[in-house]
């Protein structure tokens, strides 16, 4: 296990620098909810995440593949049964497709059940002739363009405890109750999805999957009694940016002593938090959940090895992922280095591949958005990158959605520009649809036996 520096608290980070955080106009109010969710039942349990953990170290060294997908941010306003079975959905198919595919197990992890917090570029926006301050999730403030909708509240961290609750509830029903049952394997592609290019090559694979589950029970291997195959494990995961609300949800896990931060299994410091010396790293250093960082253009491998040391000094596997989102242009020239400063060092670490971040676009019209082809050559880039370095590509971070939306340009069934404004739903950053997450499912599993293993 990891240890604990002495120094540590729950609430250490309150003497650091904490970028992102906001303001609340209130403090007492805030202190009041901080101690709120620290009286509520965790989410999460220690050994929920322990169990992740091991699904990571796996992945480490080939044996496994992380897919970590969902909502750029989630809505206060969109918890519904249907939202959350459709996104369940396409990871269960994509999950299909990569483990038939690449002949691994995937790891699902989704961006669900605790996804309410944004960190900003810029602290204010400009709408008409007024400055008003950023959206920051709705556990934050409220996305309507005022002024006043836009001042943090926060009891608004209280019902985004109580809406992951819901959620995940209906997660762990949905995963541990036969909907995620490898012989529904077709009952996933319905609707829309089924009647697309990419529905109909899910089709087929969905057929050859039936055929191999009928010839192991003709082998006489006894299908009904193998529980892997009629539940799956499907983790959460969040960015860690509200310090006040990870505290709050922060446990002692009765079994270890240790330290838990029970809002999610995964959490990750995104890319404009993970300073060295900052608040979110002295507080993630402390919780022994698995961790991820994400790394943009300008990250070195001094900073590399440093977030290393202090996230994980034990260094032990499955406890850091780093996320690249360099840019499709730019991760064959950024990575390297990382990798090999890693490697050089001989840290356990996950490498995985966020090309969502890096390559978000503005169209004419100022609507923002990301090409699919894009997205595709930086997930190219990653993997040749990991091949030349000995590394082994372990995972993919995508923004996605099961719905029909059309927020991002491209894929085999071509979203142009003229069709963004039909469904463009997102709150923030553009989302694949379900027919695009499994388009790139398909070249995934591709690239993946493409391996030089
Ligand atoms: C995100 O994952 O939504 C995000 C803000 O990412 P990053 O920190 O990489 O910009
Ligand atoms: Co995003």
């Amino acid at each position: 296990m990891t240890v604990t520096p002495s120094t540590w608290s729950p609430s250490s980070w309150r003497e650091r620098r904490a970028l992102q955080q906001p303001e609340w106009p209130d403090p007492a109010a805030a202190s009041a909810a901080v101690g709120r969710l620290g009286a509520n039942p965790p989410l999460v349990f220690a050994g929920e995440a322990r169990h992740l953990r091991d699904g990571l170290a796996k992945a480490i060294d080939g044996r496994a593949f992380l897919l970590q997908a969902g909502d750029c941010v989630e809505s206060f306003t969109e918890l519904s049964t249907m939202r959350i079975r459709e996104k369940l959905k396409i990871m269960l198919q994509m999950s299909a497709v990569l483990t038939y595919g690449a002949t691994l197990p995937v790891v699902k992890v989704g961006r669900i059940a605790g996804q309410f917090t944004k960190p900003r570029s810029d602290a204010f926006e400009r709408v008409g002739d007024e400055e008003i301050p950023s959206f920051r999730g709705h556990m934050v403030n409220d996305d309507a363009p005022t002024a006043e909708a836009r001042i943090p509240d926060p009891r608004r961290m209280l019902e985004g405890y109580n809406q992951s609750a819901a959620t995940l509830n209906l997660l762990r029903a949905f995963t541990k109750g036969g909907y995620a049952d490898l012989t529904q394997v077709h009952l996933w592609n319905k609707d829309f999805v089924a009647s697309s290019p990419e529905g109909q090559r899910y089709e087929r694979l969905a057929n050859e999957i039936e055929r191999a589950l009928a010839f192991m029970a003709a082998c006489g291997i006894d299908l009904a009694a193998e529980r892997r195959l009629h539940e799956v494990d499907v983790f959460t995961s969040h960015e860690g940016l509200l310090l006040d609300y990870e505290e709050g949800l922060t446990r002692r896990d009765s079994l270890t002593g240790d330290w838990y931060d029970c809002s999610a299994h995964l959490l990750w410091i995104g890319e404009r938090t993970r300073g060295l010396e900052d608040a979110h790293v002295e507080f993630f250093a402390g919780v022994h959940n698995p961790l991820g960082v994400k790394l943009g253009p300008g990250a070195t491998p001094d900073e590399v090895v440093g977030l290393c040391e202090r996230l994980n000094p034990l260094r032990v596997p499955g406890r850091l992922t780093f996320y690249a989102r360099m840019g499709a242009d730019a991760v064959r020239e950024l990575l390297p280095p990382l990798l090999r400063a890693v490697r050089d060092e001989g840290h356990p670490v996950l490498w995985a591949s966020d090309p969502m971040h890096a390559n978000t676009i503005r169209t004419a019209d100022g609507v923002k958005t990301r090409r699919f082809d894009t997205i595709m050559r930086e997930l190219e880039g990653f993997f040749a990158a990991c091949w030349e370095g000995g590394v082994w590509p372990g995972g993919v971070h995508l923004e996605f959605t099961g719905e029909d939306v059309t927020e991002c340009l491209g894929g085999a069934d071509d979203v142009l520009e003229e069709h963004l404004s039909s469904r463009y739903e997102t709150l923030l950053d553009p989302r694949l649809n379900a027919r695009q997450s499994l388009d790139l499912a398909f070249r995934l599993a591709e690239l993946m036996r493409t391996a030089p293993r």
